[in-house]
């Protein structure tokens, strides 16, 4: 599924995936800004299924007040130690994952110093989890010598810095500095709660359509969204991986801070797959190619005529080649099949010289379920979720566990 342009997290019938249910997040607010948009941000995490601690600096409650954060989170707000004289201590044994966003550079240098002149940057230091920080400023200030510097110290400690975006900001200028998205914040945050069996791992996955043009306009393809293929993509990095994903057409949103590589035709999608496949330890081949293209691609727009015949030829069999050349890559390939489901696909497994095959059964398209089977030369698992982001997880922790156990 991946993320929409809206960040809505959906299960295949629409209703909302609570990915982030019971899960402890402490929400930092720094006076920027962009703090109006931490009060989406933080109505996100809620819907999502987090409980949300916020915690603001003096200066931040000047943008928004803490009734706002108080009302949405459903929790006192944090600004001192007035509530609480262990506050800092109580509220970093609490979270599981402390983000702070926005992150004015005035606070992420007194991070990066080690600095506790008030209870935030003071409950940074008494804090051991997942630490990230989503900076937003004006494109100077961000830019500036000094707190690049601080932001190099902060990313070797492994604090995860979530890079703003390009864009018009508050001052009126164009440039870096804008708060990452929703999006991308939230993945992160999903990010740091897996663990990483992948670490070290490159993944390479292939998804979407291809397309074969007849002349410049029309072209044979087909419907397929890149969902699942971004999903996985999605799911490998959570996992650690290094992933990048080569795609045809697809429908369905890019996931946040992966390298997607596009493609048109089968043939494009068959060079740039070679060029990444010796470098990758596991490949998964979830692009739905078109088997055949016209032999004659026409340079100009076919006039209407009565009738018209196009002769197709063989497009290369992208998984069969290679698992011809395989050496060592644990390769995955998917199957969709309305009858002898289970046949076909170890069929397929042995052909193309598989390690592991999806086979989903065709009445999966439109259902409010995703469900399928794992098949292996020795052994079928059968599995069943309500979205495709939940199944691509399962698929790929069964990925990482199968690949390490070699
Ligand atoms: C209207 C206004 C907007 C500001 N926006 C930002 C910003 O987007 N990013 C930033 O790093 N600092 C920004 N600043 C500067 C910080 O507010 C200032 O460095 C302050 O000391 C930050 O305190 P804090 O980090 O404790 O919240 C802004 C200041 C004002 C007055």
């Amino acid at each position: 599924m991946g993320l929409r342009g809206d960040n809505k997290e959906e299960k295949a019938g629409g209703e909302r995936l609570k990915l982030l249910e019971g899960r402890r997040i402490l929400l930092g607010i720094t006076g920027g800004i962009a703090v109006y948009k931490a009060v989406l941000l933080l109505r996100e995490l809620r819907k999502l299924g987090a409980q949300v601690r916020v915690l603001m600096t003096p200066f931040s409650t000047q943008f928004v007040g803490g009734l706002t954060f108080e009302t949405l989170s459903g929790n006192k707000v944090f600004v001192d130690w007035s509530k609480d004289p262990l506050a800092h201590i109580n509220l970093a044994r609490w979270a599981e994952v402390f983000l702070i966003a926005p992150c004015t550079v005035n606070t992420l240098s007194k991070i990066a110093l080690g600095m506790g002149d008030n209870l935030l940057t003071t409950t940074v230091l008494a804090y051991k989890g997942p630490l990230l920080l989503a900076p937003a400023a004006n494109t100077v200030m961000y830019k500036n010598p000094a707190v690049q510097e601080n932001l190099k110290k902060l990313r070797e400690r492994g604090t995860v810095v979530i890079e703003p975006e390009f864009g018009l900001l508050a001052c009126e200028e164009e440039g870096e500095g804008k708060l990452a998205g929703e999006g991308r914040i939230v993945d992160w945050i999903l990010w740091s709660l897996h663990p990483k069996p992948l670490e070290g791992k490159k993944v390479l996955i292939t998804c979407g359509a291809t397309r074969e043009y007849i002349d410049p306009v029309r072209f044979i393809s087909n419907d397929s969204s890149g969902e699942m293929g971004f999903s996985l993509a999605r799911t490998a990095r959570w996992l650690g991986a290094e992933v990048k994903v080569i795609a045809g057409f697809t429908t369905a949103e890019e996931p946040p801070e992966v390298e997607v590589i596009r493609v048109v035709s089968t043939e494009d999608m068959l060079k740039e797959t070679l060029k990444a496949f010796e470098e990758a330890d596991i490949v998964v081949m979830n692009a739905a190619v078109a088997d055949f293209r016209p032999k004659i691609r026409s340079d100009r727009k076919i006039k209407k005529g009565k009738a018209l015949t196009l002769e197709l030829e063989k497009n290369p069999d992208i998984l069969e080649e290679l698992g011809r050349r395989k050496r060592g890559q644990f390769l995955v390939g998917f199957a969709l099949e309305s009858e002898n489901l289970l046949q076909n696909a170890r069929e397929k497994l042995r052909r193309k010289n598989l390690d592991l095959i999806v086979a989903n059964p065709v009445d999966v398209m439109g259902s409010s379920h995703h469900r399928g089977y794992l098949v292996r030369e020795d052994s079928v698992e059968d599995f069943e979720f309500e979205s495709k982001l939940e199944s691509a997880l399962h698929i790929m922790n069964r990925i990482a566990e199968l690949h390490l156990k070699r």
